[in-house]
């Protein structure tokens, strides 16, 4: 399931991150890439270790844990810290699967990627391609702070920047709840105990209840 997740950040907060990012030294985008992906890339990164992707990283780790859609949708048990990218004209990532296991260099930090997520950092206006294609999904290219969510089972691509640049975030989410389905279930869940407890209150006795299943499930398949 594609999930997207509107407004994770400001406008501000879009517009700081990306004067701090187009002012830092770049790298050739093949450092993070695997042997396979390496063939298909062709983009920009910020090298991982840098003060400012650790800065700018950990504003957009905050700002994560403000938005109740992606907590709720990704259960998030661990979150590699955010990576930064640019694709000018020409530039684009062909067919690829994430890796199962990400690494953090110099750390003993390492995650199984459930879920991939790009949060958008410049808007559609300003580049032509650079849409996100994963196989099943429709196309995206959201808004300048928004975020799409998607299986990191699939394979997907960047499709090649025809005019303009393409900036972004994107990093890996280890999830509580490994199996998809089972997850998109509890969201599933979640979401229809919101809205009838908007409308009968949360004491209700039935709220109260199946607030528990919800718990309970979580409880029986979650990893930590
Ligand atoms: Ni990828």
């Amino acid at each position: 399931m594609m999930m997207q997740i509107p407004g994770v950040l400001t406008p501000d907060e879009t517009a700081a991150i990306r004067d701090a990012m187009l002012a830092a030294d770049w790298v050739d985008g093949n450092v993070t890439s695997g042997r396979q992906s390496a063939l298909a890339k062709r983009n920009r990164q910020l090298p991982e270790d840098s003060a400012v992707v650790r800065d700018m990283g950990g504003h957009i780790l905050d700002a994560l844990g403000r938005t109740p859609l992606f907590v709720a949708a990704a259960l998030p048990v661990k979150v590699f810290p955010p990576l930064f990218n640019r694709y000018g004209v020409g530039e684009g990532f062909g067919d690829h699967i994430d890796n199962a296991i990400r690494f953090r260099a110099g750390s003993d930090f390492r995650l199984r990627s459930d879920l991939s997520a790009t949060l958008f950092l410049n808007d559609p206006d300003d580049y032509d391609g650079g849409e996100l294609v994963a196989e099943g999904m429709p196309p995206v290219k959201l808004p300048a702070g928004h975020l799409v969510l998607y299986p990191a089972t699939t394979v997907h691509r960047v499709t090649p920047v025809t005019r303009g640049e393409r900036i972004a975030s994107f990093f890996w989410i280890q999830s509580m709840v490994r199996d998809g389905a089972a997850r998109a279930l509890l969201l599933d869940l979640d979401r229809s105990i919101q809205d009838l407890g908007a409308r009968t209150g949360q004491d209700d006795p039935a709220i109260v209840r199946l607030t528990g299943v919800y718990h309970n499930l979580l409880r029986r398949w979650a990893e930590l």
